[in-house]
C-alpha cells in the first residue's frame, strides 16, 4: 500500500524473516561480543587507543571469516599493504586475504560489491572529496561513515570500522560514529598483556558481553577461563580475599589484595587499582562505623590481582574482609571466598547472579563461601549466611 507515490507502508509481519545467518570470525571471544558473529549488511565500530591491538585483532578476525568461506577486503589507510602483510606473517600468514591502500570513499564503495566483509583501518583515514576538511575531521568521518552504512545495506556487505580514541575519548571519530553504526565494540588494555573487548551497543545483540584476550608474540590468544588468569594462585594471604564479579554474563573470580600501613604522614593514601576509588572510601567508612575497624593513621592500598577492573558491588564483602584482615594481620580460613554488597548500615546484601558466582567459586575449589543471609543453599559447597559485616569479622583468624 502507498499513499500518492510516497514511500510504501508495510504490514510489519509481512517483512519479518528468519534471523539472518551471521558470519562467524571463529574467534569465540569476539563472536560473543558481536552477539554471535557479523550480520551481513551491518556496520560495526571497533574503538580503542592507538597500540591496543585493533589492527591485530581485525587481521585475525579477517583470516577467520575468510577461512569460513566469505570474501574479506582490508582497507589499509594507516599502514601500507606491505606492513599489513608483515603483521600477517607474524600471525602465521594472511590466509588469502585481499588488501587495498585506497582511501577515497567513492572507490571503496565501488569495491564493496565483490566482498562479503570490508574492514576499514581506520575510518579516520578515509576521504570524501565532496566534503571539505581533512581526513579525520568530524565532517569527513561522519560523511564517510554514512556512505559506508548506506552501501553496506544495499550490497549486504558487513563493514568493520576501526576508530582511534585517545585516553580521554576526545577525538572526533568514535563519538561521532556511535549513533551511525549498528554495533560498537571498545577494546581496552586491562594491564600487562590483557585486553578487554566490550560490546557497548548492539542493534543485533542482547546484553553487553565481555571478551578477554592475551597479547602474545603471535597475536591474540583467547582467554575463555578468566578466573584462572585473575587469581592464578589462590594462596591464603593476609589481607587478600577472593570474591566473584559478573561481567556481561560471565562470572569471574577475582582476588582482592590489600595492604594497610601505619604512617606518620598527614596525607593518608587511599589507593585502589581495579576498584572504584569512591567505593573504597565507602567500604572503609562502613568498616570504621559498623565494625570498629579503624584506618585512621594508615595508608591503604587495594589491587585486583591480574589487572582486571572489578567495579561492581558484588566484591564489597571480599574487599571489606580483605581490609579488615590486613588491619589485624589475619585472613579467612583456607578455601573461603566471599560474595555480597555492603549497605551503609553494615548489612550484607545479595547481588545479581548469586548462583552463577557460587558455582564459579565452587568450580575453582572453594569449599566455603560467605554470602548474604537468605541465599538459597547450593550443593557441594558450604554457605556461611551473614546479615552484617560485624558477624563475619569473627571468621578472620
Ligand atoms: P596493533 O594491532 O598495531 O595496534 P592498533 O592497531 O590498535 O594501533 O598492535 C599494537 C601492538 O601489539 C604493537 O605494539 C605490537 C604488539 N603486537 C604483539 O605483541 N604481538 C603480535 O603478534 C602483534 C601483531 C603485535
Ligand atoms: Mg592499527
Amino acid at each position: 500500500m502507498s499513499v500518492n507515490g510516497s514511500a510504501p507502508i508495510f504490514a510489519l509481519d509481512s517483512l519479518a524473516s528468519a534471523p539472518r545467518e551471521r558470519l562467524a570470525t571463529g574467534i569465540g571471544e569476539l563472536d560473543r561480543c558481536l552477539g554471535g558473529g557479523l550480520v551481513p549488511g551491518s556496520v560495526v565500530l571497533l574503538a580503542g587507543e592507538p597500540g591496543v591491538g585493533k589492527s591485530t585483532l581485525m587481521l585475525q578476525a579477517a583470516k577467520g571469516i575468510q577461512a569460513a568461506g566469505s570474501k574479506v577486503l582490508l582497507i589499509c589507510g594507516e599502514e601500507s599493504p606491505e606492513q599489513v602483510a608483515a603483521r600477517g606473517q607474524r600471525l602465521g600468514g594472511s590466509g588469502d586475504l585481499s588488501a587495498s591502500a585506497q582511501t577515497q570513499i567513492g572507490q571503496i564503495e565501488a569495491m564493496m560489491q565483490a566482498f562479503d566483509v570490508v574492514i576499514v583501518d581506520s575510518i579516520q583515514t578515509l576521504v570524501d572529496p565532496d566534503m571539505g576538511g581533512e581526513a579525520g575531521s568530524v565532517a569527513q568521518v561522519r560523511s564517510c561513515a554514512q556512505r559506508l552504512v548506506r552501501k553496506a545495506r544495499s550490497e549486504d556487505t558487513a563493514v568493520l570500522l576501526i576508530g582511534h580514541v585517545t585516553k580521554d575519548g576526545a577525538v572526533a571519530g568514535p563519538r561521532v560514529l556511535e549513533h551511525l553504526v549498528d554495533a560498537v565494540l571498545t577494546f581496552e588494555s586491562g594491564g600487562h598483556n590483557l585486553r578487554t573487548l566490550r560490546g557497548v551497543k548492539n542493534r543485533f545483540g542482547s546484553t553487553p558481553e565481555l571478551g578477554l584476550f592475551e597479547m602474545a608474540d603471535t597475536g591474540f590468544i583467547e582467554v575463555p577461563d578468566a578466573s584462572h588468569l585473575f587469581a592464578p594462585t589462590w594462596a591464603d594471604r593476609r589481607g587478600a580475599v577472593v570474591g566473584c564479579i559478573v561481567d556481561g554474563h560471565r562470572p569471574i573470580a577475582v582476588e582482592v589484595q590489600t595492604l594497610v600501613m601505619m604512617t606518620q604522614s598527614q596525607m593518608l593514601r587511599r589507593i585502589g587499582q581495579g576498584i572504584d576509588q569512591s567505593r573504597l572510601g565507602v567500604v572503609l567508612a562502613i568498616l570504621d562505623k559498623r565494625a570498629q575497624v579503624k584506618f585512621a593513621g594508615c595508608d591503604v592500598y587495594v589491587s585486583i590481582a591480574g589487572g582486571l577492573k572489578a567495579q561492581e558491588p558484588g566484591v564489597d564483602l571480599a574487599l571489606a574482609l580483605a581490609l579488615a584482615g590486613a588491619r589485624s594481620d589475619k585472613s579467612l580460613p583456607k578455601g573461603y571466598a566471599a560474595i555480597g554488597e555492603l549497605g551503609l548500615s553494615g548489612e550484607i546484601r545479595p547481588v545479581r547472579s548469586m548462583d552463577s558466582r557460587i558455582k564459579e567459586l565452587k568450580r575453582l575449589g572453594f569449599t566455603t563461601i560467605v554470602v548474604p543471609h537468605g541465599t538459597p543453599v547450593a550443593s557441594g559447597v558450604e554457605l556461611v549466611q551473614a546479615k552484617e559485616i560485624s558477624d563475619v569479622q569473627k571468621l578472620l583468624e
